[in-house]
Protein backbone atom coordinates (compact mmCIF):
# COMPACT_ATOMS: atom_id res chain seq x y z
CA UNK A 1 0.00 0.00 0.00
CA UNK A 2 1.09 3.13 -0.41
CA UNK A 3 3.26 5.05 2.13
CA UNK A 4 0.87 7.51 3.78
CA UNK A 5 4.00 10.95 3.44
CA UNK A 6 3.77 12.12 0.53
CA UNK A 7 7.45 13.16 1.29
CA UNK A 8 8.33 10.36 1.35
CA UNK A 9 7.31 9.09 -1.87
CA UNK A 10 9.75 7.24 -4.19
CA UNK A 11 8.47 8.64 -5.42
CA UNK A 12 19.99 -4.70 -40.19
CA UNK A 13 21.85 -5.25 -43.62
CA UNK A 14 19.57 -8.24 -44.90
CA UNK A 15 22.24 -11.16 -46.48
CA UNK A 16 21.05 -14.41 -45.12
CA UNK A 17 18.23 -16.30 -43.38
CA UNK A 18 19.13 -17.34 -39.82
CA UNK A 19 19.32 -21.04 -38.34
CA UNK A 20 16.68 -20.91 -36.02
CA UNK A 21 17.97 -22.22 -32.58
CA UNK A 22 17.28 -26.04 -32.48
CA UNK A 23 17.90 -25.77 -28.47
CA UNK A 24 16.10 -23.83 -25.93
CA UNK A 25 18.98 -21.77 -24.16
CA UNK A 26 16.64 -20.40 -21.96
CA UNK A 27 18.24 -21.17 -18.63
CA UNK A 28 20.49 -18.05 -18.11
CA UNK A 29 21.31 -16.72 -14.94
CA UNK A 30 22.72 -13.64 -14.50
CA UNK A 31 24.73 -14.84 -11.65
CA UNK A 32 26.84 -16.85 -13.81
CA UNK A 33 27.96 -14.30 -16.65
CA UNK A 34 31.40 -13.98 -16.97
CA UNK A 35 33.38 -10.89 -18.40
CA UNK A 36 34.54 -9.14 -15.15
CA UNK A 37 30.87 -7.60 -13.93
CA UNK A 38 30.16 -8.43 -10.06
CA UNK A 39 27.14 -9.79 -11.34
CA UNK A 40 26.63 -12.37 -9.14
CA UNK A 41 25.84 -9.91 -6.04
CA UNK A 42 23.27 -7.82 -7.52
CA UNK A 43 19.96 -8.41 -5.66
CA UNK A 44 17.45 -10.01 -7.87
CA UNK A 45 14.08 -7.66 -7.72
CA UNK A 46 12.15 -10.56 -10.42
CA UNK A 47 12.58 -13.68 -12.34
CA UNK A 48 10.89 -15.69 -14.71
CA UNK A 49 11.60 -19.61 -13.96
CA UNK A 50 10.89 -21.84 -17.11
CA UNK A 51 8.20 -19.64 -17.70
CA UNK A 52 5.82 -20.59 -20.78
CA UNK A 53 3.00 -17.98 -22.48
CA UNK A 54 -0.05 -19.76 -24.37
CA UNK A 55 -2.43 -17.96 -26.43
CA UNK A 56 -5.25 -20.86 -26.35
CA UNK A 57 -3.06 -23.85 -27.53
CA UNK A 58 0.05 -21.64 -29.16
CA UNK A 59 3.24 -21.39 -26.74
CA UNK A 60 4.27 -17.69 -27.59
CA UNK A 61 6.78 -17.55 -24.92
CA UNK A 62 8.25 -20.86 -24.33
CA UNK A 63 10.22 -22.08 -20.65
CA UNK A 64 12.44 -18.59 -20.64
CA UNK A 65 14.02 -18.30 -17.16
CA UNK A 66 15.80 -15.06 -16.88
CA UNK A 67 16.44 -13.04 -13.31
CA UNK A 68 16.19 -9.40 -13.17
CA UNK A 69 18.59 -7.08 -10.82
CA UNK A 70 17.00 -4.69 -8.84
CA UNK A 71 17.96 -1.08 -9.80
CA UNK A 72 18.92 -1.74 -12.98
CA UNK A 73 17.67 -1.09 -16.83
CA UNK A 74 17.00 -4.86 -18.20
CA UNK A 75 16.07 -4.18 -22.12
CA UNK A 76 13.88 -7.18 -23.96
CA UNK A 77 15.32 -7.18 -27.50
CA UNK A 78 15.00 -9.72 -30.95
CA UNK A 79 13.00 -9.23 -33.92
CA UNK A 80 8.59 -8.28 -34.43
CA UNK A 81 6.42 -11.30 -32.70
CA UNK A 82 9.12 -13.19 -30.50
CA UNK A 83 7.62 -12.74 -27.71
CA UNK A 84 8.80 -9.56 -25.98
CA UNK A 85 5.57 -7.98 -25.35
CA UNK A 86 3.62 -11.20 -24.21
CA UNK A 87 6.73 -11.94 -21.36
CA UNK A 88 6.96 -8.00 -20.37
CA UNK A 89 2.95 -8.26 -19.93
CA UNK A 90 3.46 -11.67 -18.05
CA UNK A 91 5.82 -9.94 -15.51
CA UNK A 92 2.23 -8.20 -14.11
CA UNK A 93 -0.28 -10.55 -15.06
CA UNK A 94 -1.72 -8.10 -17.82
CA UNK A 95 -1.82 -11.08 -20.34
CA UNK A 96 -4.45 -12.75 -17.08
CA UNK A 97 -6.85 -9.92 -19.73
CA UNK A 98 -6.43 -11.93 -22.65
CA UNK A 99 -9.15 -14.74 -23.03
CA UNK A 100 -8.07 -17.88 -23.51
CA UNK A 101 -4.40 -16.97 -22.87
CA UNK A 102 -2.49 -18.87 -19.58
CA UNK A 103 1.31 -19.22 -18.21
CA UNK A 104 2.92 -22.23 -16.84
CA UNK A 105 6.35 -21.79 -14.07
CA UNK A 106 6.60 -18.79 -12.46
CA UNK A 107 7.44 -14.92 -12.13
CA UNK A 108 8.84 -14.29 -8.78
CA UNK A 109 8.70 -11.01 -7.61
CA UNK A 110 11.06 -10.60 -4.15
CA UNK A 111 10.18 -14.48 -4.24
CA UNK A 112 7.20 -15.01 -4.55
CA UNK A 113 4.97 -16.21 -7.00
CA UNK A 114 2.97 -13.59 -8.96
CA UNK A 115 0.79 -16.15 -10.28
CA UNK A 116 0.04 -18.25 -6.68
CA UNK A 117 -3.84 -18.25 -6.34
CA UNK A 118 -3.73 -16.00 -3.09
CA UNK A 119 -2.20 -12.97 -4.72
CA UNK A 120 -4.20 -10.14 -5.30
CA UNK A 121 -3.39 -9.27 -9.19
CA UNK A 122 -4.33 -5.14 -8.19
CA UNK A 123 -1.75 -5.17 -5.88
CA UNK A 124 0.54 -7.17 -8.57
CA UNK A 125 -0.20 -4.28 -11.38
CA UNK A 126 0.25 -1.72 -8.60
CA UNK A 127 3.70 -2.98 -7.39
CA UNK A 128 4.81 -3.29 -10.99
CA UNK A 129 3.40 -0.49 -13.16
CA UNK A 130 3.32 -0.58 -16.86
CA UNK A 131 4.01 2.07 -19.67
CA UNK A 132 3.04 1.35 -23.09
CA UNK A 133 4.22 2.27 -26.46
CA UNK A 134 1.76 4.98 -27.22
CA UNK A 135 1.03 7.18 -24.78
CA UNK A 136 -2.34 6.89 -23.06
CA UNK A 137 -3.34 9.39 -21.40
CA UNK A 138 -6.90 9.48 -19.46
CA UNK A 139 -9.34 11.41 -20.68
CA UNK A 140 -9.35 13.34 -17.79
CA UNK A 141 -7.29 16.53 -16.62
CA UNK A 142 -3.21 16.42 -15.98
CA UNK A 143 -3.89 16.14 -12.34
CA UNK A 144 -6.45 13.48 -12.28
CA UNK A 145 -5.01 10.97 -14.62
CA UNK A 146 -1.64 11.08 -11.84
CA UNK A 147 -4.15 11.38 -8.83
CA UNK A 148 -6.05 8.06 -10.28
CA UNK A 149 -3.83 5.54 -8.99
CA UNK A 150 -3.93 7.08 -5.67
CA UNK A 151 -7.41 7.74 -5.15
CA UNK A 152 -7.79 4.37 -6.38
CA UNK A 153 -5.97 2.42 -3.41
CA UNK A 154 -7.83 5.25 -0.94
CA UNK A 155 -6.61 8.53 -0.95
CA UNK A 156 -8.61 11.43 -1.30
CA UNK A 157 -7.17 14.18 0.71
CA UNK A 158 -6.56 17.07 -1.29
CA UNK A 159 -3.16 18.49 -0.20
CA UNK A 160 -2.15 15.02 -0.09
CA UNK A 161 -2.68 13.78 -3.18
CA UNK A 162 -1.43 17.02 -4.80
CA UNK A 163 1.73 16.10 -3.18
CA UNK A 164 2.00 13.36 -4.78
CA UNK A 165 0.87 14.66 -8.04
CA UNK A 166 3.64 17.05 -8.06
CA UNK A 167 6.11 14.34 -6.70
CA UNK A 168 5.09 12.47 -9.28
CA UNK A 169 5.35 14.32 -12.35
CA UNK A 170 8.59 15.75 -10.59
CA UNK A 171 10.05 12.51 -10.87
CA UNK A 172 8.84 12.26 -14.36
CA UNK A 173 10.84 15.34 -15.49
CA UNK A 174 7.38 16.48 -16.61
CA UNK A 175 6.57 18.89 -14.17
CA UNK A 176 8.11 22.04 -15.63
CA UNK A 177 6.13 21.20 -18.99
CA UNK A 178 2.93 21.10 -17.50
CA UNK A 179 2.50 22.79 -13.81
CA UNK A 180 0.53 25.62 -15.17
CA UNK A 181 -2.15 23.16 -17.06
CA UNK A 182 -2.72 20.63 -14.47
CA UNK A 183 -6.06 21.02 -14.91
CA UNK A 184 -6.15 21.09 -18.81
CA UNK A 185 -6.90 17.19 -20.38
CA UNK A 186 -3.80 15.25 -20.77
CA UNK A 187 -4.84 14.47 -24.16
CA UNK A 188 -3.95 18.05 -24.84
CA UNK A 189 -0.59 17.54 -24.37
CA UNK A 190 2.37 16.86 -26.67
CA UNK A 191 3.04 13.07 -27.53
CA UNK A 192 6.63 13.39 -25.21
CA UNK A 193 4.91 15.06 -22.23
CA UNK A 194 1.79 12.70 -22.50
CA UNK A 195 3.81 9.63 -22.31
CA UNK A 196 6.28 10.96 -19.18
CA UNK A 197 2.85 12.02 -18.20
CA UNK A 198 2.02 8.01 -17.99
CA UNK A 199 5.71 7.51 -16.24
CA UNK A 200 4.33 9.96 -13.99
CA UNK A 201 0.61 7.95 -13.39
CA UNK A 202 3.02 5.00 -13.44
CA UNK A 203 4.87 6.02 -10.63
CA UNK A 204 1.82 8.20 -8.01
CA UNK A 205 1.51 4.30 -6.53
CA UNK A 206 4.70 3.63 -5.80
CA UNK A 207 5.63 0.65 -7.79
CA UNK A 208 8.93 -1.19 -7.51
CA UNK A 209 9.17 -2.58 -10.89
CA UNK A 210 8.28 -0.18 -14.13
CA UNK A 211 7.39 -2.09 -17.51
CA UNK A 212 7.94 -0.59 -20.57
CA UNK A 213 6.93 -1.46 -23.92
CA UNK A 214 8.48 0.45 -26.37
CA UNK A 215 8.15 3.63 -24.47
CA UNK A 216 9.43 6.20 -27.18
CA UNK A 217 8.64 4.36 -30.02
CA UNK A 218 6.15 7.17 -31.17
CA UNK A 219 7.83 9.96 -30.06
CA UNK A 220 10.64 12.52 -31.82
CA UNK A 221 14.24 11.82 -31.10
CA UNK A 222 14.54 14.96 -28.25
CA UNK A 223 11.40 13.83 -26.57
CA UNK A 224 12.73 9.95 -27.04
CA UNK A 225 16.01 11.38 -25.19
CA UNK A 226 14.14 12.73 -22.21
CA UNK A 227 12.45 9.37 -21.44
CA UNK A 228 15.74 7.68 -21.96
CA UNK A 229 17.75 10.10 -19.69
CA UNK A 230 14.44 10.07 -17.40
CA UNK A 231 14.98 5.92 -17.06
CA UNK A 232 18.69 6.22 -15.95
CA UNK A 233 16.68 9.04 -13.29
CA UNK A 234 14.72 6.86 -12.34
CA UNK A 235 16.39 3.26 -11.76
CA UNK A 236 17.92 4.30 -8.14
CA UNK A 237 14.09 3.94 -7.11
CA UNK A 238 12.74 1.13 -9.62
CA UNK A 239 13.49 -2.01 -11.47
CA UNK A 240 13.40 -0.93 -15.24
CA UNK A 241 12.44 -3.63 -18.06
CA UNK A 242 11.68 -1.89 -21.72
CA UNK A 243 11.09 -3.18 -24.53
CA UNK A 244 12.94 -1.92 -27.53
CA UNK A 245 13.53 -2.39 -31.45
CA UNK A 246 15.95 0.46 -31.34
CA UNK A 247 19.51 -0.91 -31.17
CA UNK A 248 21.08 2.23 -30.07
CA UNK A 249 18.72 3.11 -27.51
CA UNK A 250 19.16 -0.56 -25.76
CA UNK A 251 22.84 -0.18 -25.69
CA UNK A 252 22.77 3.98 -24.29
CA UNK A 253 19.70 2.75 -21.61
CA UNK A 254 20.35 -0.56 -20.66
CA UNK A 255 22.36 -2.51 -17.89
CA UNK A 256 21.23 -6.01 -19.15
CA UNK A 257 19.84 -7.14 -22.66
CA UNK A 258 18.04 -10.21 -23.20
CA UNK A 259 17.73 -11.34 -26.81
CA UNK A 260 14.56 -13.83 -27.73
CA UNK A 261 14.17 -15.36 -30.93
CA UNK A 262 11.35 -17.80 -32.19
CA UNK A 263 12.65 -21.22 -32.16
CA UNK A 264 11.48 -24.18 -34.94
CA UNK A 265 8.01 -24.01 -33.24
CA UNK A 266 7.50 -20.43 -33.73
CA UNK A 267 7.72 -19.51 -29.93
CA UNK A 268 9.91 -16.93 -27.65
CA UNK A 269 12.81 -18.48 -26.42
CA UNK A 270 15.67 -16.77 -24.78
CA UNK A 271 18.76 -16.71 -27.19
CA UNK A 272 21.47 -14.70 -24.91
CA UNK A 273 21.06 -12.48 -21.49
CA UNK A 274 24.07 -10.20 -20.57
CA UNK A 275 25.32 -7.26 -19.55
CA UNK A 276 24.67 -4.63 -22.42
CA UNK A 277 28.30 -4.24 -22.98
CA UNK A 278 29.04 -7.74 -23.89
CA UNK A 279 26.03 -8.34 -25.90
CA UNK A 280 26.52 -5.49 -28.11
CA UNK A 281 30.12 -5.76 -28.39
CA UNK A 282 30.93 -9.96 -27.40
CA UNK A 283 27.69 -11.56 -27.93
CA UNK A 284 28.44 -15.21 -27.05
CA UNK A 285 25.82 -16.38 -29.72
CA UNK A 286 26.24 -16.23 -33.55
CA UNK A 287 22.27 -15.06 -33.73
CA UNK A 288 22.66 -12.64 -31.32
CA UNK A 289 25.67 -11.14 -33.14
CA UNK A 290 23.92 -10.96 -36.22
CA UNK A 291 20.51 -9.31 -34.81
CA UNK A 292 22.82 -6.80 -33.21
CA UNK A 293 24.61 -5.96 -35.83
CA UNK A 294 21.94 -5.94 -38.39
CA UNK A 295 22.66 -8.72 -40.55
CA UNK A 296 19.74 -10.53 -39.60
CA UNK A 297 17.26 -11.72 -42.20
CA UNK A 298 13.52 -11.39 -41.56
CA UNK A 299 11.07 -13.95 -43.06
N1 LIG B 1 -3.67 -11.28 -27.66
C1 LIG B 1 -3.10 -12.21 -28.44
N2 LIG B 1 -3.78 -13.27 -28.87
C2 LIG B 1 -3.23 -14.22 -29.65
N3 LIG B 1 -1.93 -14.18 -30.06
C3 LIG B 1 -1.20 -13.14 -29.66
C4 LIG B 1 -1.73 -12.09 -28.85
N4 LIG B 1 -0.74 -11.19 -28.61
C5 LIG B 1 0.34 -11.64 -29.26
N5 LIG B 1 0.07 -12.81 -29.89
C6 LIG B 1 1.02 -13.60 -30.69
O1 LIG B 1 2.11 -13.98 -29.86
C7 LIG B 1 3.34 -13.85 -30.56
C8 LIG B 1 4.25 -12.89 -29.81
O2 LIG B 1 3.67 -11.60 -29.89
P1 LIG B 1 4.29 -10.36 -29.10
O3 LIG B 1 3.35 -9.22 -29.30
O4 LIG B 1 4.62 -10.75 -27.75
O5 LIG B 1 5.65 -10.13 -29.95
P2 LIG B 1 6.69 -8.94 -29.90
O6 LIG B 1 8.03 -9.55 -29.80
O7 LIG B 1 6.30 -7.96 -28.86
O8 LIG B 1 6.53 -8.29 -31.35
P3 LIG B 1 6.68 -6.74 -31.81
O9 LIG B 1 8.14 -6.49 -31.80
O10 LIG B 1 6.10 -6.74 -33.20
O11 LIG B 1 5.92 -5.90 -30.85
C9 LIG B 1 2.98 -13.39 -31.98
O12 LIG B 1 2.93 -14.52 -32.83
C10 LIG B 1 1.61 -12.76 -31.81
O13 LIG B 1 0.86 -12.86 -32.99
MG1 LIG C 1 5.67 -5.98 -28.90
Amino acid sequence: MLKSDPAELRTMTLNKKPKLPKTTPTSINVGEMEDGQDLANLPIKLMADKLSVFYGKYKAVDEITMQIPKNRITALIGPSGCGKSTLLRSFNRMNDLVSGSHVEGQVLLDGKNIYDPDVDVVDIRQRIGMVFQRPNPFPMSVFDNVAFGPRLYGIHKKNVLAEIVEHSLRQAAVWDDVKDKLHQSGLELSGGQQQRLCIARAIAVEPSVILMDEPASALDPISTLKVEELMQDLKSDYTIVIVTHNMQQAARVSDFTAFLMINEQRSGTLVEYGPTEQIFTNPHNRQTEEYVTGRFWIE
